[in-house]
Protein backbone atom coordinates (compact mmCIF):
# COMPACT_ATOMS: atom_id res chain seq x y z
CA UNK A 1 0.00 0.00 0.00
CA UNK A 2 1.36 3.72 -0.60
CA UNK A 3 2.27 5.61 2.14
CA UNK A 4 -0.14 8.71 3.08
CA UNK A 5 1.56 12.36 3.81
CA UNK A 6 -1.29 12.73 5.69
CA UNK A 7 -3.20 9.96 7.70
CA UNK A 8 -6.19 8.51 6.14
CA UNK A 9 -9.60 8.90 7.99
CA UNK A 10 -12.59 6.59 8.89
CA UNK A 11 -15.40 9.11 7.93
CA UNK A 12 -15.55 12.24 6.01
CA UNK A 13 -14.52 14.42 3.57
CA UNK A 14 -11.27 15.36 2.53
CA UNK A 15 -10.59 18.04 -0.06
CA UNK A 16 -8.21 17.35 -2.23
CA UNK A 17 -5.86 19.02 -5.36
CA UNK A 18 -6.26 22.18 -3.12
CA UNK A 19 -4.21 25.08 -5.15
CA UNK A 20 -1.19 24.63 -1.88
CA UNK A 21 -1.22 28.65 -1.20
CA UNK A 22 -4.88 28.50 -0.55
CA UNK A 23 -5.43 25.46 1.63
CA UNK A 24 -5.13 27.65 4.69
CA UNK A 25 -7.66 30.22 3.24
CA UNK A 26 -10.28 27.20 2.62
CA UNK A 27 -9.58 26.37 6.22
CA UNK A 28 -10.25 30.11 7.56
CA UNK A 29 -13.46 30.55 5.27
CA UNK A 30 -14.83 26.66 6.70
CA UNK A 31 -14.08 28.05 9.95
CA UNK A 32 -12.69 24.71 10.54
CA UNK A 33 -11.07 25.28 13.89
CA UNK A 34 -14.90 25.07 14.59
CA UNK A 35 -15.21 21.65 14.05
CA UNK A 36 -15.99 18.76 17.09
CA UNK A 37 -13.59 16.32 15.12
CA UNK A 38 -10.16 16.31 13.60
CA UNK A 39 -9.11 18.11 11.10
CA UNK A 40 -5.93 17.07 8.89
CA UNK A 41 -4.17 19.41 6.74
CA UNK A 42 -1.16 19.47 4.87
CA UNK A 43 0.53 21.81 1.76
CA UNK A 44 3.47 21.52 -0.38
CA UNK A 45 2.78 17.84 -0.71
CA UNK A 46 3.72 16.87 -4.54
CA UNK A 47 1.02 16.39 -7.22
CA UNK A 48 0.78 14.82 -10.51
CA UNK A 49 -1.37 17.90 -11.75
CA UNK A 50 -0.76 20.81 -9.62
CA UNK A 51 2.46 21.61 -8.86
CA UNK A 52 2.40 21.39 -4.83
CA UNK A 53 -1.04 20.33 -3.37
CA UNK A 54 -2.74 21.05 -0.49
CA UNK A 55 -5.16 18.58 1.43
CA UNK A 56 -7.48 19.23 3.97
CA UNK A 57 -9.46 16.00 5.97
CA UNK A 58 -11.85 16.90 7.79
CA UNK A 59 -13.52 13.81 10.02
CA UNK A 60 -17.45 13.16 10.81
CA UNK A 61 -17.84 16.16 8.04
CA UNK A 62 -20.30 16.12 4.84
CA UNK A 63 -19.93 19.63 3.44
CA UNK A 64 -22.92 21.86 2.31
CA UNK A 65 -23.70 23.58 -1.18
CA UNK A 66 -22.70 26.52 -0.07
CA UNK A 67 -19.76 25.36 2.04
CA UNK A 68 -18.75 23.24 -1.64
CA UNK A 69 -19.47 27.06 -3.67
CA UNK A 70 -16.83 29.20 -1.33
CA UNK A 71 -13.95 25.80 -1.74
CA UNK A 72 -14.66 26.63 -5.93
CA UNK A 73 -14.08 30.57 -5.53
CA UNK A 74 -10.99 29.75 -3.72
CA UNK A 75 -9.73 26.25 -4.76
CA UNK A 76 -11.35 26.28 -8.24
CA UNK A 77 -9.47 22.77 -8.95
CA UNK A 78 -10.35 20.64 -5.68
CA UNK A 79 -11.68 17.51 -5.45
CA UNK A 80 -14.14 16.18 -3.01
CA UNK A 81 -13.61 12.41 -1.38
CA UNK A 82 -16.13 11.48 0.36
CA UNK A 83 -14.69 8.55 3.17
CA UNK A 84 -17.19 5.72 4.87
CA UNK A 85 -15.29 3.11 6.86
CA UNK A 86 -11.58 4.43 5.22
CA UNK A 87 -13.23 3.49 1.78
CA UNK A 88 -13.61 6.13 -1.34
CA UNK A 89 -17.24 6.59 -1.91
CA UNK A 90 -17.79 9.22 -4.38
CA UNK A 91 -15.17 11.92 -5.73
CA UNK A 92 -16.71 14.73 -6.93
CA UNK A 93 -15.17 17.89 -8.48
CA UNK A 94 -15.79 21.09 -6.90
CA UNK A 95 -18.23 23.38 -8.91
CA UNK A 96 -20.20 26.46 -8.27
CA UNK A 97 -23.80 25.70 -8.56
CA UNK A 98 -26.99 27.81 -7.99
CA UNK A 99 -27.03 31.14 -6.36
CA UNK A 100 -24.21 32.66 -4.81
CA UNK A 101 -25.51 34.28 -1.60
CA UNK A 102 -23.91 35.52 1.23
CA UNK A 103 -20.55 34.88 0.26
CA UNK A 104 -19.46 37.34 -1.94
CA UNK A 105 -19.42 41.24 -1.96
CA UNK A 106 -20.05 43.36 -4.70
CA UNK A 107 -16.99 44.99 -6.01
CA UNK A 108 -19.24 48.30 -7.45
CA UNK A 109 -19.22 51.14 -4.04
CA UNK A 110 -22.46 52.63 -5.41
CA UNK A 111 -23.85 48.94 -5.09
CA UNK A 112 -27.17 48.91 -3.05
CA UNK A 113 -25.97 45.89 -1.36
CA UNK A 114 -23.13 48.00 -0.08
CA UNK A 115 -25.40 50.53 1.72
CA UNK A 116 -28.55 48.65 2.54
CA UNK A 117 -29.17 45.89 4.72
CA UNK A 118 -29.43 43.39 1.48
CA UNK A 119 -28.50 39.72 1.31
CA UNK A 120 -25.26 39.78 -0.99
CA UNK A 121 -27.04 37.41 -3.97
CA UNK A 122 -24.80 36.65 -7.70
CA UNK A 123 -25.77 34.73 -10.17
CA UNK A 124 -23.17 32.40 -11.69
CA UNK A 125 -22.21 33.61 -15.39
CA UNK A 126 -19.15 31.33 -16.24
CA UNK A 127 -17.87 28.66 -13.77
CA UNK A 128 -14.32 28.33 -15.37
CA UNK A 129 -12.93 31.15 -14.92
CA UNK A 130 -15.59 32.44 -12.62
CA UNK A 131 -17.60 35.38 -13.39
CA UNK A 132 -20.70 36.33 -11.25
CA UNK A 133 -23.49 38.61 -11.77
CA UNK A 134 -24.41 40.65 -8.90
CA UNK A 135 -28.14 40.26 -8.67
CA UNK A 136 -28.88 43.97 -7.96
CA UNK A 137 -26.91 46.15 -10.16
CA UNK A 138 -25.93 43.34 -12.54
CA UNK A 139 -22.19 44.41 -12.58
CA UNK A 140 -19.82 41.52 -13.76
CA UNK A 141 -17.39 40.34 -11.33
CA UNK A 142 -14.47 38.35 -12.88
CA UNK A 143 -11.80 36.17 -10.25
CA UNK A 144 -9.42 39.01 -9.36
CA UNK A 145 -12.63 41.37 -8.26
CA UNK A 146 -14.34 38.50 -6.45
CA UNK A 147 -13.94 39.27 -2.30
CA UNK A 148 -15.57 37.03 0.05
CA UNK A 149 -17.61 38.81 2.93
N1 LIG B 1 -8.17 9.28 1.83
C1 LIG B 1 -8.19 9.44 3.23
N2 LIG B 1 -8.73 8.48 4.02
C2 LIG B 1 -9.23 7.34 3.48
C3 LIG B 1 -9.22 7.15 2.08
C4 LIG B 1 -8.67 8.15 1.27
O1 LIG B 1 -7.74 10.46 3.72
N3 LIG B 1 -9.74 6.43 4.31
C5 LIG B 1 -7.64 10.37 1.00
C6 LIG B 1 -6.36 10.00 0.26
O2 LIG B 1 -5.25 10.32 1.05
C7 LIG B 1 -6.43 10.90 -0.97
C8 LIG B 1 -7.93 11.08 -1.19
O3 LIG B 1 -8.58 10.68 0.02
O4 LIG B 1 -5.87 12.16 -0.69
C9 LIG B 1 -8.46 10.25 -2.33
O5 LIG B 1 -8.11 8.91 -2.13
P1 LIG B 1 -7.77 7.94 -3.36
O6 LIG B 1 -8.83 8.06 -4.37
O7 LIG B 1 -7.47 6.60 -2.79
O8 LIG B 1 -6.40 8.58 -3.82
P2 LIG B 1 -5.85 8.87 -5.28
O9 LIG B 1 -6.05 7.68 -6.16
O10 LIG B 1 -4.44 9.38 -5.11
O11 LIG B 1 -6.80 10.07 -5.71
P3 LIG B 1 -6.82 10.90 -7.10
O12 LIG B 1 -6.97 9.94 -8.21
O13 LIG B 1 -8.05 11.76 -6.89
O14 LIG B 1 -5.55 11.71 -7.10
ZN1 LIG C 1 -23.84 45.06 -7.02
Amino acid sequence: MKQLAVSAIRNGTVIDQIDSKSTFIVSEILKLHEEEQEVLVGINLSSKKLKKKGIIKIAGKILTKEEVNKIALIAPDATLNIIKDYEVQKKIKVELTGAIKEIVKCFNPNCVSNHQIVHHQFEVVCKQPVKLRCHYCERIMTGKDIRLI
